[in-house]
């Protein structure tokens, strides 16, 4: 019996699954409203600018990188950008409206999920309770109970749509592999309809061939016109995946590179500053 009432989660669970191939969505174009946008976001900490006036945007089917040297603001921004952090000046905004972000609570309201190198997830659960953990599938009727079988279909069905190969979704996830792991956070954000995914360094612990494999879901993933952050160290991973590859330095915006327009050593050079005195 099916319960449509009950947190019906969007399509992304009944979704065709489609070769993910990176570099190959298509972004909204560059006039489009962006799905995420901060302007003149700052945050000191004490005597320490993390963030000194930064402006972002990340829009439909669109993948922004975000790169910069240890200490730079990258998870500072992330962090602002899902309200676990708040500004001490600037403005954020999702589709053209601005909004105040309390807490990641409300920016999951509005559609932004964020994932961390450590995860999220809960290792005694299984992958299906993981995926559906806070929104829980219940069966009608005066007990509501959980709703076991469904789940389990659900996760299932959210797991192929993604190309994601995990044996069981009744594993427990302590058992899966990082790189699974991620996997399973990112399908969790999917298969709940976010808009906009925030990636901190998912494939910093990660083996080569699963930082493989997440950047193929990450493609995907914009596939479906989701907007992705990605915040990774990996520069050939970075400039074969992203659209766009915003450059933070000492909490600022020093560049904002078209993936075409730019490669790997350039990239690097406006990592360490040496790009600013080259012209
Ligand atoms: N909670 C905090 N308390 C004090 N300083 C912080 C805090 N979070 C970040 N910082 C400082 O802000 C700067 C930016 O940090 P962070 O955003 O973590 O950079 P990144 O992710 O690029 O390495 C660093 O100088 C860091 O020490
Ligand atoms: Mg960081």
């Amino acid at each position: 019996m099916s319960d449509p009432a009950q947190n019906e989660p969007p399509e992304a669970a009944q979704a065709t699954p489609t070769q993910a191939t990176p570099g190959q969505a298509a972004p909204a174009p560059a006039d489009a409203t962006p799905l995420l946008e901060a302007r003149g976001v700052t945050r000191s900490y004490g005597n320490v600018a993390a963030l000194a006036g930064v402006d972002l945007q990340v829009r439909p089917g669109e993948v922004v990188g975000l790169v910069g040297d240890n200490g730079a603001g990258k998870s500072t921004l992330l962090k602002i950008l899902c309200g676990a952090v708040q500004p001490s000046a600037g403005q954020l905004l999702v589709n053209g409206e601005p909004v105040t972000f309390r807490s990641p609570k409300d920016s999951r309201e509005r559609g932004i999920e964020v994932v961390y190198q450590d995860l999220a997830l809960a290792t005694e659960l299984s992958v299906a309770e993981n995926i559906f953990l806070g929104r829980e599938r219940r069966r009608p009727g005066p007990f509501r109970l959980l709703d076991r079988p469904r789940m389990a279909k659900e996760a299932e069905a959210a797991l192929e749509s993604l190309a994601i190969e995990i044996h069981s979704v009744r594993a427990r996830c302590g058992l899966l592999s990082g790189g699974q792991r991620q996997a399973v956070a990112v399908a969790r954000a999917v298969l709940w309809g976010s808009n906009v995914l925030l990636l901190d360094e998912p494939t910093a612990a990660l083996a080569v061939m699963e930082s493989e494999k997440i950047g193929q879901l990450v493609a995907e993933v914009a596939k479906r016109q989701v907007g992705v952050v990605l915040v990774s160290h990996n520069m050939p991973q970075v400039h074969a995946l992203c659209d766009r590859i915003v450059v933070l330095l000492r909490g600022r915006v020093v560049a904002d590179l078209r993936r075409d327009e730019t490669d790997v050593q350039d990239i690097v050079m406006w990592i360490t500053g040496a790009a600013l005195s080259r012209n």
